[in-house]
């Protein structure tokens, strides 16, 4: 694996994303590798729970890879988008636990990720955005509906509209993570003991636990079809080739509307 360091013990995996140089951002390659380590979860009889965090001390994800995104044609970001929702719905749907540990930017697609695992602890430096408004997109890995059910329509449109970024504690506050701790070692610590007391609880239960919870949030039942045509809808805009060429070139951005 290129963008992820990966250990075993207890019957649990500690899946770390590591690609520093752009803060963890997620690249197709390294959603590649991430497909392939879920699938893993899923098959392998021993393993009985994951926790995802992110290499180095500044992010988990900053989310999607932004000089990626701002090559894509609309179809190319609608199967973007499609390809996304389907492995970020794969890490939902999961049988056995998956704990989101974030020690740093959980921002636009990191976000997404976090809130597609079953739990979320933050160390009190992690912070918390879906700034894709800033860029002229739209969240497109199941953000307008994950951030939408854990925090409520409200403040989840604030958050969306405005990009702004939020703490850790105020994200506990709104329900999105459910633990802050303050170091990075708390932060292995806590995953570790919510983890081993999951993971000594009946596998079936479990299971059914997590089925049961996501039963009324299937793809048929909300707005992840409208969030994925939406998305490539936006990536065709100018709108969208100035706030990413913005971001690349250091710069803000001058939007049109068109
Ligand atoms: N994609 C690609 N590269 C990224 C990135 C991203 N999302 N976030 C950071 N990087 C890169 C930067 O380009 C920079 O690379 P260079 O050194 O080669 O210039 C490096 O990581 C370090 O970043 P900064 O210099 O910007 O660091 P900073 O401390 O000044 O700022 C930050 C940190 C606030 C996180 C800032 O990097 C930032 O705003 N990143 C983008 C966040 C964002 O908009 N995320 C949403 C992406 S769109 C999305 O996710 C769509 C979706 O739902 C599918």
């Amino acid at each position: 694996m290129k963008n992820f360091q990966i250990q075993y013990s207890n019957k649990v995996l500690t899946v770390t994303i590591s690609r520093p140089k752009a803060l963890n951002a997620l690249n197709a390659e390294l959603l590649d590798e991430l497909k392939d380590i879920i699938q893993e979860l899923y098959q392998n009889h021993d393993t009985r729970g994951l926790i995802l965090t992110g290499d180095g001390d500044r992010a988990f994800v900053a989310g999607a890879d932004i000089k990626e995104l701002a090559t894509l044609s609309r179809d190319q970001a609608l199967e973007l988008a499609r390809k996304g929702q389907e492995l970020f719905k794969k890490i939902e749907d999961c049988p056995k636990p998956i704990i989101a540990a974030v020690n740093g930017f959980a921002l636009g697609g990191g976000c997404e990720l976090a809130m597609a695992c079953h739990i979320r602890i933050a160390t009190e430096n992690a912070t918390f955005a879906q700034p894709e408004i800033n860029l002229g997109i739209i969240p497109g890995y199941g953000g307008t509906q994950r951030l939408t059910q854990l925090v409520g329509r409200g403040k989840a449109l604030e958050l969306m509209l405005t990009g702004d970024q939020i703490s850790a504690q105020e994200a506990k506050t709104l329900g999105l993570v459910n633990h802050v701790v303050s170091t990075r070692d708390e932060l292995t610590s806590l995953a570790n003991s919510i983890m081993n007391k999951i993971v000594s609880k009946g596998p079936l239960a479990i299971a059914n636990v997590i089925k049961s919870v996501n039963a009324g949030f299937g793809f048929e039942n909300d707005g992840f079809v409208a969030e994925s045509e939406n998305f490539a809808a936006c990536a065709a805009t100018y709108d969208f080739k100035e706030g990413t060429a913005a971001f690349i070139e250091k710069r803000s951005p001058n939007f049109t509307g068109k």
